[in-house]
């Protein structure tokens, strides 16, 4: 967080007052930004490039505002007060008199460089010149004017009237007052702001962009589709949105640009370098919400409504009747906390399921444990005492695997180990009927090992389930490269009756929720380790800047730093990309004891919380 104003190297200091000030470019972050000052009470020049751009931003600063009228955040007379409040003009030189200027123009360093030397050479002396750059070096714009000790970075978040968080970038010149006066106009704005220093992608954008250009490249490669990697992250993970429908919000000719920057600024990551498909796309056309075609099809140029096109998946219910098989029963194996949780869901979801544990002492703790996570609906009024019964009913017990032989799927949630695995495999090929669904919930091993210790390769497949099971709505169904299509159709079909979203996804280590998340969360550490932010400022960015509803530090310590230094190291054992290389401080923190909230420390000491 910012250092208090009044408290600048001890003496005390007046916050400037900024009465107008300027926007240059309303484009997808201009007319956000305009909005933003408009609302909250100051003056702003509005200014673009040409008339017809000038009356685009116009359009999407009324359609903004409208919108919040109509759905009653914003009362009419407001709206016309704040409308009032801007003054759309075209070309630089209306921004005489502002006391700050906000430049939004498109991410190029020559333009941007350009635009500063006029600026410097039309504003008053004393004005403020700052850049909502995401990428590029706010010093090597700063060096295009005589003033760079008052050039800042001030990076707001799309959409700017919403998101919360404001990146200041304050550069080696950057003076401490203008750096203070920014923080405190922010703080007017209603915003919160993290002050750093001048380094490609800041904190949110150095977090994310390796993320969205790995999603793009699932989706390039055909490894899932656009609807089930964008169901996965934001049902796997809770997000706001799904990677693909943020890039089209982002606009890709502007991610394209951030990521090309983060390439080469960043030490040349390959994670930054553009996949190829964001470039075609761009070359094509197809821009994202603002030109009305992205990863999705929109209503209409700048309209968030998604319409169906081609690639939207025909109407569920006729499509999964066709090929699937029917599934009345299904065999549980395993007594841990993803077994016992999946045991319910089935049981709960009317299906007659079998558990299969290693002795009847485990079968009694997983009767318990299903029951009182019953009883707990029960008593919250989600399930009547006779549904609970009723599931617990269908529950059949067990301690031997040939009770398996007549259940029509099969889903083992034994031991996290591939020989474990394999030998029950290979009993459940002979014990099972011709025909049974096979599934795995493994979460990091690989399905064809699995499917291969069986003579039926065809029907066996990967049911990730999330934990908590009953709660958690996605399931990742992994085909392998020997998984019939008709296996896949039956999976997909249970998860619809479990009232789940299953989302078919290839035979990669991490499927798609993990493969994205870890190496994210891994990123999160090495900056941490680089010193760059602090871990509340870092989950603060995540959370007010992208909507996460954890930040990368709080998560880490909820799921655990063993887990997740042991699935970065499969990601990267099994891709061999440099940057997935496990962050060392995370490894020393493992071996140090401090594995999160399980031991009352991790990143945080979470026994003085
Ligand atoms: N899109 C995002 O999600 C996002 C988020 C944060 C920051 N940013 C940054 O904000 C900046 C703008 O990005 P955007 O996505 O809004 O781009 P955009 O392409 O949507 O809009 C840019 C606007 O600048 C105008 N423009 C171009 N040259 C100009 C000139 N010489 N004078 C005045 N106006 C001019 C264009 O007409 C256009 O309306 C970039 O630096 C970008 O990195 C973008």
């Amino acid at each position: 967080m910012s250092v208090a104003a009044e408290s600048i190297q001890g003496r005390p200091v007046v916050a400037r007052e900024f009465t107008s000030v300027g926007v240059v470019g309303l484009g997808t972050m201009g007319a956000g930004i305009v909005e933003v000052f408009a609302r909250n009470g100051v003056d702003v020049v509005a200014v673009e490039i040409s008339g017809a751009a000038l009356e685009r931003g116009r359009a999407t600063l009324t359609g903004s505002t409208d919108r919040a009228v109509a759905k009653g955040k914003l009362a009419e007379a407001d709206r016309d007060a704040l409308l009032s409040r801007v003054d759309f003009q075209v070309g630089l030189d209306a921004l005489h008199s502002v006391d700050l200027v906000i430049e939004a123009v498109p991410e190029h360093l020559d333009l941007k460089q350009r635009i500063f030397a006029e600026l410097d050479r039309v504003c008053k002396p004393e004005a403020i010149l700052a850049t909502n750059t995401s990428s590029l070096s706010v010093t090597e714009i700063s060096v295009a004017t005589t003033r760079p000790n008052q050039v800042i970075g001030i990076h707001f978040f799309n959409p700017a009237p919403v998101m919360k968080l404001v990146e200041v970038v304050r550069t080696v010149v950057t003076s401490a007052d203008v750096v203070a006066d920014v923080e405190a106009l922010c703080k007017r704005l209603g915003k919160v702001d993290v002050t750093i220093s001048d380094r490609a992608g800041f904190i949110a954008n150095a977090l994310l962009f390796g993320y969205l250009n790995h999603a793009v490249g699932m989706f390039e490669s055909h490894y899932a589709s656009r609807e089930d990697i964008d169901a996965a992250m934001k049902l796997g993970c809770g997000l706001p949105m799904g990677p693909l429908a943020l890039m089209d919000l982002i606009g890709l000719d502007t991610a394209y640009e951030i990521l090309d920057t983060m390439y080469r600024r960043g030490g040349r990551d390959r994670r930054h370098a553009p996949v190829p498909l964001i470039k075609q796309m761009v070359t094509a056309g197809l821009l994202g919400r603002k030109s009305g075609r992205g990863f999705y099809t929109y209503e209409r140029p700048g309209s968030p409504v998604v319409v169906p096109d081609e690639h939207t998946p025909v109407a569920t219910e006729s499509a999964l009747a066709d090929g699937t098989r029917g599934i009345m029963t299904v065999g549980v194996v395993g007594s841990g906390t993803m077994a016992t949780g999946i045991i319910e869901v089935f049981a709960k979801a009317g299906y007659e399921v079998v558990s299969v544990t290693r002795g009847a002492e485990k079968s009694a703790k997983v009767f318990e444990a299903v029951k009182t996570s019953l009883n707990k609906g029960v008593v919250r009024g989600k399930l009547s005492e006779a549904d609970r019964d009723a599931a617990l009913g269908r529950i059949n017990w067990s301690a031997t695997l040939e009770h398996l032989a007549d259940v029509d799927l099969v889903v083992e949630a034994v031991v996290e180990e591939l020989s474990v695995k394999k030998a029950l495999f290979a009993s459940l090929d002979e014990i099972c009927k011709p025909g049974v669904v096979l599934a795995t919930t493994t979460s990091s091993l690989p399905v064809i090992d699995v499917a291969m210790a069986t003579q039926r390769p065809a029907d066996v497949v990967g049911l990730h389930f999330f934990n908590p099971a009953p709660i958690m709505p996605l399931i990742e169904v992994v085909q392998t490269i020997r998984t019939s299509a008709e296996t896949t159709a039956t999976a997909k079909a249970v998860c619809a009756a479990l009232g789940k979203t299953g989302v078919v996804c290839g035979d990669r280590s991490g499927f798609i929720v993990n493969a994205l998340l870890f190496p994210y969360l891994n990123d999160a550490v090495k900056m941490l380790e680089a010193s760059y932010s602090t871990a509340d400022d870092i989950d603060y960015a995540m959370k007010l800047g992208c909507g996460y509803p954890m930040g990368p530090f709080e998560l880490l310590d909820v799921v655990g730093l063993d887990v997740s230094l042991a699935i970065q190291r499969e990601l990267y054992l099994e891709l061999r990309e440099p940057g997935f290389a496990p962050a060392p401080l995370l490894e020393h923190l493992v071996t140090a004891g401090y594995l999160g909230r399980k031991t009352g420390r991790g990143f945080r000491d979470h026994t003085r919380r």
